[in-house]
C-alpha cells in the first residue's frame, strides 16, 4: 500500500526583511520580519508526500529531478515531524500505522514550483512550508500552526511565514532552543484585498550568492547590520504593524521601500560586497520613485529580495493597471532591459 497527501503553499514576500541569524543550525534570526503571503493560485509549490512499507529510504524530487536529502535542513524537519507523528488508520485500505512505525517507515517527497527556483522569489519559503504542512498531515501531527511554523523555520527561515495567509510576522524570539521563534498572522488575506502585487521577473537565473551564505557573510563582516537589527528594524516593525492594521498605504509603501533599500545596503556593506540587484532593478526603483514623487504620495511600493526581480505593490487595481502600462512601456519583456516577464494576479505577461 501507499498513503499519499498533496498540498499547495504560496510563497511570501517580506516587506520588513529577515537578514542575519543568531543560530545557524536552528535558524534563529537577529530581527523580527513581516511579510505578505501571495495568492495561492500563483507562485506556489505543490508537494506530494507518500509513505509505504516498500520504500527503502527517504527520497525527494524537486521539479522532477531527484535531490540529495543529506543536507541537514530536510533531516531536521523530518526528525521533528517523526517525533510528533501519531497513529494513522485507513480502514478502507486496511492501513494502520502506529506511532512507533513512523520511526522505521520512509517517505517519498515530490515538489513542483510554478516559478523560477532560487531566483530570489523565495522558493525555499514555499518549498519548506509545503513540505512540513503535507508531512504533518500525512503523519497526523497534532501540533498547532505556530508549532509547525517553528519546524518549517528549521528548513528555511522565511518558510515559517508561508504557513499563514495575509500579513505575517515572524517573531525572532529569545529562547536558545528557538521554541518562541514562530510566525503569527497579523491580518488575514481579506483584510486588505485592494492591494495588487506585480512581479517583474528581471532574471530567472540562479543567484550567485544564496541567502543562507549571503546573510552569514553579512553578519560576519558588516557593521551596518548590527545598527539595522537593533535600532532600525524594531521601530519599523511597530510602524509596519500599524500601517497594515490601518490599511495606510503611504506608510506601508515608505516602510517597504526603505527596508528593501537598507537590506541591499547591508549587502553592499558586506565584505566582499554582495550585489543582488542589477541595472534593470535600479531603473525600476527610479521609475517608481519618480512616479511617487510626482503624485506627492506613494502609489506603488517596491521590494527586492536576494535577487534582481522587482516585487511591486500597488494600492488598488486602477493604479496596478497604470503601473503595468508604464512598466511595459519602459521595460518591455525580452528587450535589452533583460526583463523576462511580468507576473500579475493569475496571469504572466
Ligand atoms: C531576502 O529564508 O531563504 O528573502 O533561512 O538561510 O533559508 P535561510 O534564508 P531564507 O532568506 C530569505 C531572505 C530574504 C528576506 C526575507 O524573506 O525575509
Amino acid at each position: 500500500w501507499v498513503l499519499m497527501v498533496t498540498a499547495q503553499t504560496p510563497t511570501n514576500i517580506a516587506v520588513i526583511k529577515y537578514w542575519g541569524k543568531r543560530d545557524e543550525k536552528l535558524i534563529l534570526p537577529i530581527n523580527d520580519s513581516i511579510s505578505v503571503t501571495l495568492d495561492p493560485s500563483h507562485l506556489c509549490t505543490t508537494t506530494s508526500v507518500a509513505v509505504s512499507p516498500d520504500f527503502t529510504h527517504d527520497r525527494m524530487w524537486l521539479n522532477g529531478k531527484e535531490m540529495s536529502l543529506s543536507g541537514g535542513r530536510y533531516q531536521n524537519c523530518l526528525r521533528e515531524l517523526r517525533a510528533r507523528a501519531s497513529e494513522v488508520e485507513d480502514e478502507e485500505k486496511g492501513i494502520k500505522i502506529t506511532k512507533k512505525d513512523w520511526e522505521k517507515l520512509h517517505v517519498h517527497v515530490a515538489s513542483y514550483n510554478n516559478f523560477p527556483t532560487a531566483a530570489g522569489l523565495a522558493s525555499s519559503a514555499a518549498g519548506f512550508a509545503c513540505l512540513v504542512f503535507s508531512l504533518a498531515k500525512l503523519m497526523n501531527v497534532k501540533e498547532d500552526q505556530s508549532k509547525l511554523s517553528a519546524i518549517a523555520r528549521q528548513g528555511s527561515g522565511s518558510a515559517c511565514r508561508s504557513l499563514y495567509g495575509g500579513f505575517v510576522k515572524w517573531i525572532m524570539g529569545k529562547e536558545e532552543d528557538g521554541s518562541d521563534s514562530v510566525a503569527v498572522q497579523l491580518a488575514d488575506e481579506n483584510h486588505w484585498d485592494d492591494l495588487v502585487i506585480i512581479i517583474a521577473v528581471v532574471s530567472s537565473r540562479q543567484k550567485e550568492t544564496s541567502s543562507t551564505s549571503g546573510m552569514l557573510e553579512t553578519v560576519e563582516t558588516s557593521m551596518l547590520i548590527q545598527h539595522r537589527a537593533k535600532e532600525v528594524v524594531p521601530k519599523r516593525i511597530i510602524q509596519m504593524e500599524e500601517a497594515i492594521k490601518n490599511r495606510d498605504f503611504p506608510s506601508f509603501a515608505r516602510l517597504s521601500c526603505a527596508d528593501s533599500n537598507q537590506f541591499h545596503a547591508v549587502c553592499l556593506d558586506t565584505s566582499p560586497p554582495i550585489f543582488y540587484m542589477n541595472d534593470t532593478s535600479h531603473r525600476i526603483i527610479s521609475c517608481v520613485e519618480k512616479w511617487n514623487r510626482f503624485e506627492g504620495t506613494p502609489q506603488v511600493a517596491y521590494t527586492f529580495d536576494a535577487g534582481p526581480n522587482a516585487v511591486l505593490i500597488s494600492h488598488n487595481r486602477k493604479t496596478a493597471a497604470l503601473l503595468l502600462q508604464r512598466l511595459l512601456f519602459h521595460f518591455p519583456p525580452n528587450s535589452d532591459t533583460d526583463l523576462n516577464s511580468y507576473v500579475i494576479g493569475d496571469k504572466t505577461i
